[in-house]
């Protein structure tokens, strides 16, 4: 049963609210001003509270604001006499949920008590979920507090305990070769090797004898017989970075590996048998590669079975402070008091667009602390950064990421909720929708437009 608590001076309103919320079902707790309220706080927890704004010696605006600041959890409602909205308005920025005028509508103080309820009950169950999610986060060293990156360590979770190939794909700088170490580490193969080829820094004849050996003899300066990664890698996972670079002569002998399990050293005749997994990685889609006969389209088939899409940065917003926290630990040590960021430089974090992603955000970073007499600041960070996002400000490419969220996110809220209210009102009219809009006070027609299309026949 929620617990609101109801703070005014006023005994009969104190009374009235405390009778209709207890009618309602609630666990109510009057108090007669503000100093007992705080009392009641410090010992009890509450759900709502519910509190006038002309009280002395402690007033509304003050209670709220010890209130917000101690317990961020608890819902508040401005009660203000008929003439002080202003300051109603004001409380809402101090953190108030909403707040209704004194004389108050029954109806009107029943249904901004539900909402303020629920409203504080999402809010506490996201922040529930968030620390379940914690050791979630923090798979394999890969902060991801963003969607799009909860779904990378989804499937991490469901395919590194396979041996099935894996594609991944992402900008540079996003994380790919991360993702590919999460991969192995999190399979049976973990105790085995880990290699790692870049495929664009070898040229072709070297790749070949990289990949998979040579005998003593095949070729000039081969002077002894070598393994190969493939062989190094046995039993283990063999990471290929921008496979989009291996020539087509090595991506045929690649595929033939895949498919047979064996290798053939250069200048050998021996077919010996390898168990390794494939990880490999791109920063360009290989179909428009295909198109341009550079990429075998049956090795693309392959090395696809399952891909793994790594978001840009800049399309993950929630990521940005979490990783920057990550990079502060790892580089001052876990023990270490880190440095604060002040509002201005994580508003330069937060606009920018990070085209060369997390590796750019960590130079940026160990940029910041080279500089960095105590806290991160805006002169801390990297001139280039500083200079588009404020550029971008006020030429108005940019607007503020921050305000765009919360815009939205309040929007929708308000939306939902007023659906809820239309269908709820609709309902206890019998269906009857002419009855519900002059219930309501608004006009058929507005009703109608208010409602989802499938009910408003
Ligand atoms: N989600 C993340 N959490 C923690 N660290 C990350 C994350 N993503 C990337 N990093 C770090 O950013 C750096 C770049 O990552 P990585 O080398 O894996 O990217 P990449 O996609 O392979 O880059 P490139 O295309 O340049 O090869 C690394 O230091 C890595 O540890
Ligand atoms: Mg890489």
């Amino acid at each position: 049963m929620p617990r609101i608590l109801i703070v005014d001076d006023e005994p009969t309103i104190l009374n009235l609210l405390n009778k209709i919320l207890i009618g309602q079902g609630y666990d109510a707790t009057p108090a007669s001003n503000g100093e007992k309220a705080l009392q009641l706080l410090q010992t009890e927890k509450f759900d709502l509270m519910i509190s006038d704004i002309n009280m002395t010696p402690i007033n509304g605006m003050e209670l709220l604001r010890k209130a917000a600041a101690s317990w961020p959890d608890m819902g508040v409602i401005m009660l203000t006499a008929y003439g002080t909205v202003a300051t109603a308005v004001e409380a809402m920025k101090e953190g108030a949920f909403d707040y209704i005028t004194k004389p108050f509508k029954l109806d009107e103080l029943v249904l901004t008590v539900q909402r303020a309820l629920e409203y504080h009950n999402a809010i506490s169950e996201n922040k529930d979920l968030k620390a379940r999610l914690e050791h979630k986060a923090q798979l394999g060293g890969i902060v991801a507090e963003s969607q799009g990156m909860r779904k990378v360590c989804g499937m991490i979770e469901r395919v590194a305990p396979t041996s099935t190939t894996v594609l991944i794909y992402g900008e540079s700088g996003t994380g790919k070769e991360l993702v590919a170490r999460a991969l192995h580490h999190y399979s049976p193969r973990k105790e085995a090797t880990f290699m790692a080829v870049n495929c664009a820094a070898l040229p072709a004849q070297l790749m070949e004898s990289e990949m998979f050996g040579h005998v003593k003899g095949s070729f000039t300066g081969a002077n002894a017989t070598k393994a190969g990664l493939f062989e190094t890698a046995h039993g283990g996972t063999l990471f290929l970075d921008e496979i989009s670079s291996m020539p087509l002569e090595i991506q045929s002998k690649l595929l033939r590996v895949l498919q047979d399990k064996k290798i053939r050293k250069v200048g050998g005749s021996d077919h010996t048998e390898v168990d390794v997994r494939i990880i490999a990685a791109s920063n360009e889609k290989l179909e428009t590669l295909i198109e341009q006969g550079k990429f075998r389209e049956d090795l693309y088939y392959r090395l696809s079975v399952i891909s793994i899409d790594i978001p840009p940065l800049r399309n993950r917003p929630e990521d940005i402070l979490p990783l920057v926290d990550h990079i502060l630990r790892r580089e001052l040590g876990s023990g270490a008091e880190l440095p604060q960021i002040d509002h201005e430089a994580q508003s330069i974090l937060d606009n920018y667009n990070w085209p060369g992603n997390v590796r750019e955000l960590e130079n940026a970073i160990l940029h910041a602390l080279t500089f960095a007499q105590g806290n991160i600041t805006k002169d801390t960070l990297p001139a280039k950064i500083v200079g588009t996002v404020e550029e971008g400000l006020k030429s108005g490419i940019i607007t503020s990421r921050r305000e765009q969220f919360k815009a939205k996110s309040l929007k929708a809220f308000l939306h939902d909720k007023e659906k809820e209210f239309l269908q709820r009102t609709i309902e206890s009219m019998n269906g009857d929708k002419e009855k519900a809009a002059s219930e309501l006070g608004i006009s058929l027609a507005t009703l109608y437009r208010k409602l989802p299309s499938d009910q408003k026949k």
